[in-house]
Formats: C-alpha cells, structure tokens, sequence
C-alpha cells in the first residue's frame, strides 16, 4: 500500500473516531446563553486600539462584540460554502487528476460532512446571539475573502487553471486558521455559547487541514511546472485574503449601528497590523506537498 493510500486510510479512521458529527454533533443547542458576559474578545477586534472605540459607549460595545461574533460566523460560512465545497464537489466528479479515486472521494465526503455541521453550528450560533441581544440581522454587501477569490478566479479563462486556483485557495485556507479560533475557544470570559462552538469547530479543522495538505499532494504529481507555480502563488494570494481586516463589512455594521465617529475610527484602524493567522500551516503544506522550491518563483 502507498503512502498516500495509507494516509487516506489513516485520516478515515481518525474522522470516524474524532469528527464532531460522530461525537454528539453540534453542542451549540444545550449551551445556555449567558446575558451578562460579552459574546467576543475586544482585543480581536480591528479597532480595539483606537481611541474612538476606548471612548464608545458601553452598550455600543457589547453590541459591537456581538456584531463581532456573528460576522466571524457569516465568514465561516462563506469559507466552506464558497471556498471549500466547491472544490470538494470537483474533487467527488473526478474533475482533478487523482489516484486513489475511492479513498480520496472517501475522506472528501467526510470532509463535507464537516463542513456542512460547521455551516449549520455557525447560522445556529449567530442567530442565538442575535436573538439573545434583539439585534437585527448585520447588513453588509459582502466579504473582501469572497471577492479576493472571485477576482483571482477571474484571471484565468481556462477550466482547468480556474480549478487550480480553487484548490490552492481551498488547500491554504484549511490551513490559515486565524487566531480567532484558538484564543476564542479558550477565552472564559466569554459567552460560553461562542467558545464551544468555536472549539468544536476547531477540533475538526485541526484534522481537516491533513485532508487537504494529503488532496494537494495527490493532485500535484500529474501538474506542469507553470501549474504548481499557478497553485503556490493562489495559496500565498490566500494568506493576504484571511489576514484581511474587512473594514468595508465592519463599516457597513458601524453604520447600521450609528456607532459614534466610526468613519475616523475605520480610517484609525487602517494603519492596525492585519489580522493574525497561523502561516506556520502554509509553510508544512507547501514541504509536504514538495513545492517549497516554487516559493521564490512565485515572490519574484
Ligand atoms: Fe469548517
Ligand atoms: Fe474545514
């Protein structure tokens, strides 16, 4: 048996063993919600650091915070619905070169699975925070991730480069999981609610991002030169899409707010770092993947 069979095989068991479906599904429904605790951290938000947020009323704040946990919800929505599935639906219809047809349509499936318990605890979590907080639904045009990815996808007129790109934006942002999810599900002075969720999540995209790393290695043998070079430039175009601040949603959600000065707290919190993501997971896909050396091809 290969190694990537036996890996494929490995990554099953683990799945049926680990996987939050198999270990009672989505905990969001027996948590109780919490009215007093605040339902995100302050310090992740972009703007934690200017002096229009310090100076914000206290309400405006905790409404902000719950703002702020329902955008990270409707993002993760959009990661699997827009980034992932996609990719795995090809991936199932044989639409990449694979070995292993079997194995890989096997932990892609689970993988979906997943994808689709996270999709539906994050709508449950979202809308508990906005019925808790009789908050209206947050209005915003749309993400600069989900743009990003259109724009790129874009660029190529070919099926097959497009598919290529998705992969690589599929394969990275498995990996480029934000600071978010470790300092919130770890966070207790939080909603409870917020933290489980986020921990259950993270439990199975620390297993997910083996899948993907294993997919990309499958794929990448039968690949031109130019193409590995098309897919390592679409995974470090990734890493800019995660770390993205998204002012514009966060605008949008100030205003409906009538947050007070928010236009100068926007423009403030333009010069903040970007957000924190674990690039150390770009850099073990693109070793496991034996396309490290792409790397300078695609920066030059
Ligand atoms: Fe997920
Ligand atoms: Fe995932």
């Amino acid at each position: 048996m290969n190694h990537l069979s036996q890996t494929m095989d490995k990554l099953s068991n683990h799945w049926r063993k680990r996987a939050v479906v198999n270990n009672g599904g989505d905990p969001s429904f027996n948590i109780p919600l919490e009215a007093d605790k605040e339902d995100f951290l302050p310090e992740l938000l972009p703007f934690f650091n200017t002096p229009q947020w310090r100076a914000a009323p206290a309400q405006m704040k905790r409404d902000v915070l719950s703002y702020a946990w329902v955008l990270y919800n409707h993002k993760t929505v959009y990661v699997e619905s827009e980034l992932i599935t996609p990719v795995c639906e090809d991936l199932l219809k044989g639409r990449y070169p694979i070995s292993c047809a079997f194995k890989t349509q096997e932990i892609i499936a689970q993988a979906m699975v997943d994808e689709a318990v996270h999709t539906q605890m994050s709508i449950n979590a979202a809308n508990a925070i906005l019925t808790l907080r009789d908050l209206p639904s947050p209005e915003y045009h749309r993400f600069f991730m989900t743009s990003r990815r259109d724009h790129l996808l874009s660029q190529h007129a070919d099926a097959r480069a497009k598919r290529l790109v998705a992969l690589g934006i599929a394969c990275a942002s498995e990996t480029l999981v934000t600071d978010y999810l470790d300092k919130i599900a770890t966070a207790d002075t939080i909603q409870p609610l917020c933290r489980q969720v986020t921990a259950a999540h993270a439990n199975d995209e620390l297993a997910h991002s083996s899948v993907f790393t294993i997919i990309l290695e499958n794929v990448i043998h039968s690949l031109s030169e130019e193409e590995k070079e098309l897919v390592v430039r679409s995974i470090f175009e990734s890493v800019a899409m995660f770390a993205n601040k998204e002012l514009d949603v966060w605008r949008s959600v100030l205003k409906q707010l009538n947050f007070p000065d928010y236009e100068a707290m926007l423009a403030a919190s333009s010069d903040e770092p970007d957000t924190a993501v674990y690039v150390n997971g770009v850099s073990n896909l693109l070793e496991r993947t034996g396309l490290t050396s792409y790397r300078e091809a695609v920066a030059a």
